[in-house]
């Protein structure tokens, strides 16, 4: 088959096109033809390398998956060739408490396609049925591609993490990023007011269309100051985060008293500095989130299905360009999602 792949990390001159051989379904696993795989900026650091990551290569990158079902294992059940499916990142063990607890994400043996198993870079990938979600008539593959990580990651820390009530107010970074595009979406649904940052006037544009009520172009505005002047000083009831060192510790002075700030990733470095003063005087939360429970999918793919949320795609590329896909993301010229299609 047809894909991208490393077989050391480093710059997007890593990125490899060629032949690796098809996947072969066993047991529970489903093999599925990639129609489409959207591109996170986590695939950047698997691309680059992380201390604790070992992969055997070559290795496909890829998490965000959309296609359809070609050929399943013996232990499978009312799975048949043509389905079309999105695909759950996250592959447990099913057998931990975490994981009969429906925290499937919390489990010890938790891996993810494209970071610990091969991805979507490829014409064909093998998962567990049980990472399997029906994909609604009528959604495009590569819509459906852009929807997974960002919306299920963006669903955890609102939510299941930060548990963003109606009437809060929440700074959402990186509106134009694939997890703040999905941010911004469904802490609207959920009745919350939302402030988000780009770094340009047509982003924030972007972002105004798809509901954030207050705009901040942080290379104008020091984004603190404004979310004080916005909040008439009171502060944010949460912050989503995923900048990092940048933005750490003014993101923590915008909360108000006992506000929530939920960290998912540090794009721009994890040496973040913790004025703790701030933390017990103020009472705040700081939580951590990583991907999100299967069943997110589900909820995720409903709200697709009701046109209550909308893919962000920014533009699709094919699979040979992957090298294009990360330099789009690496310039940070990308206003949602960029996705790769499989010729
Ligand atoms: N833990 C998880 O499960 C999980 C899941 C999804 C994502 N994440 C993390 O969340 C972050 C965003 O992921 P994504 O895929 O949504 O990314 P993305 O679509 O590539 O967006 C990243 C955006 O962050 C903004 N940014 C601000 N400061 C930056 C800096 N110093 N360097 C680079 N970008 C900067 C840029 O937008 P502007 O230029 O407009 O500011 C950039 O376009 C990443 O750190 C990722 O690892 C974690
Ligand atoms: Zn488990």
């Amino acid at each position: 088959m047809k894909a991208v792949y490393i077989t050391e990390h480093g710059g997007i001159e890593k990125l490899l096109s060629g032949e690796l051989p098809e996947p072969v379904p066993h047991g529970n696993e489903v093999l599925i033809r990639v129609r489409a795989c959207g591109v996170n900026y986590v695939d950047l650091w698997v691309r680059r390398g992380l201390p604790f990551l070992r992969i055997k290569y070559p290795f496909v990158l890829g998490q965000e998956i959309a296609g359809e079902v070609v050929a399943a294992g013996d232990l499978t059940r009312d799975v048949s060739a043509g389905m079309r499916v999105v695909l759950n990142a996250g592959v447990s063990c099913g057998q931990c408490e975490p994981c009969l607890s429906g925290r499937d994400h919390h489990c010890s043996h938790y891996l993810l396609l494209g970071k610990n198993l091969s991805g979507g870079y490829a014409g064909f990938v093998k998962v567990p049925q049980v990472n399997l979600v029906p994909l609604p008539d009528g959604v495009a593959w590569e819509a459906a591609a852009s929807i997974p990580v960002s919306f299920c990651t963006a669903w955890n820390m609102l939510f299941d993490t930060a548990q963003l009530q109606p009437g809060e107010s929440v700074l959402i970074h990186a509106g134009g990023s694939g997890l703040g595009s999905a941010a911004i979406q469904l802490a609207r649904l959920a009745g919350a007011t939302v402030i988000t940052t780009a770094n340009s006037e047509q982003k924030l544009e972007k972002a105004a269309a798809l509901g954030a009520q207050y705009l901040i172009n942080y290379r104008q505005k020091d984004f603190l100051h404004e979310v004080r002047r916005i909040t008439k000083k009171r502060g944010v009831d949460v912050v989503i985060e995923h900048i990092g060192e940048e933005v750490w510790e003014r993101s923590l002075l915008c909360l108000t008293t006992g506000g929530r700030l939920v960290t998912c990733g540090a794009t721009s470095g994890y040496q973040a500095k913790t004025d703790l003063r701030h933390v017990f005087f103020r009472h705040l939360r700081i939580m951590g989130a990583t991907s999100a429970s299967k069943a997110v999918l589900f909820k995720i793919m409903r709200l697709l299905e009701a046109g209550k949320i909308q893919p962000v795609l920014d533009r699709v590329l094919p699979l040979g360009d992957a090298r294009e896909a990360h330099r789009v993301l690496e310039e940070r010229q990308q206003f949602g999602k960029v996705v790769l299609a499989p010729e």
